[in-house]
């Protein structure tokens, strides 16, 4: 009975002992600290480049515009990409999650037509006619990273 106490103390000991060096091998090096360290970023933050949504803005031209109309207003079976619908759509979710439903599914009939790059460009197209702020760093074509930003109402103007 005693040893098998034994036993569980070390075992929880040594979880223990994982555990904390687990948590201590993910802190971010001092340097790389900001005051928003740790938190998941947001499109209210600058996350394309305003260079970026002008790539985005042709491809969206060659590859979305027929179908989703020339100012993302939606067509007869395509829903409008900026706006009140399509904020609520998206609300809650992450620029990844955007990310790659176009990749799995857009253009529609097509799918897989468009390089990482371009799906990030036209989301950082999708996002600048949304009116949300430019930044200083494009938009990644990592969903990882794609999925650390969530999608908030834009702020009046
Ligand atoms: C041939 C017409 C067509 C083309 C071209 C097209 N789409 Fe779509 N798209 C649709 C239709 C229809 C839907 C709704 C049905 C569906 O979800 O598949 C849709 C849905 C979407 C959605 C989901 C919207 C929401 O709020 O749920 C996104 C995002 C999207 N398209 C982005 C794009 C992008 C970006 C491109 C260009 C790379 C593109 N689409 C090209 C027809 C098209």
């Amino acid at each position: 009975m005693q040893t098998t106490t034994a036993v569980f103390a070390l075992a929880g000991a040594m979880y223990a002992g994982v555990f904390y060096s687990s948590v201590r091998a993910q802190q971010p090096a001092p340097a790389a600290q900001t005051p928003a360290a740790g938190a998941a970023q947001s499109v209210l933050e600058g996350v394309y480049t305003e260079e970026q949504g002008k790539r985005g803005d042709a491809v969206y031209g060659q590859e979305c515009s027929t179908c989703h109309g020339a100012s993302l207003e939606g067509g007869e079976m395509a829903p409008a990409l900026a706006g009140a619908a399509f904020m609520s759509n998206w609300q809650g979710l992450t620029v990844g999650d955007l990310f790659e439903r176009i990749r799995i599914s857009m253009p529609d009939g097509n799918p897989g037509k468009l390089s990482r790059q371009q799906i990030a460009d036209v989301v950082a197209f999708i996002l600048s006619a949304s009116k949300y702020p430019a930044g200083k760093t494009e938009l990644p074509k990592e969903v990882e990273f794609l999925k650390q930003m969530k999608i908030e109402p834009a702020k009046p103007q």
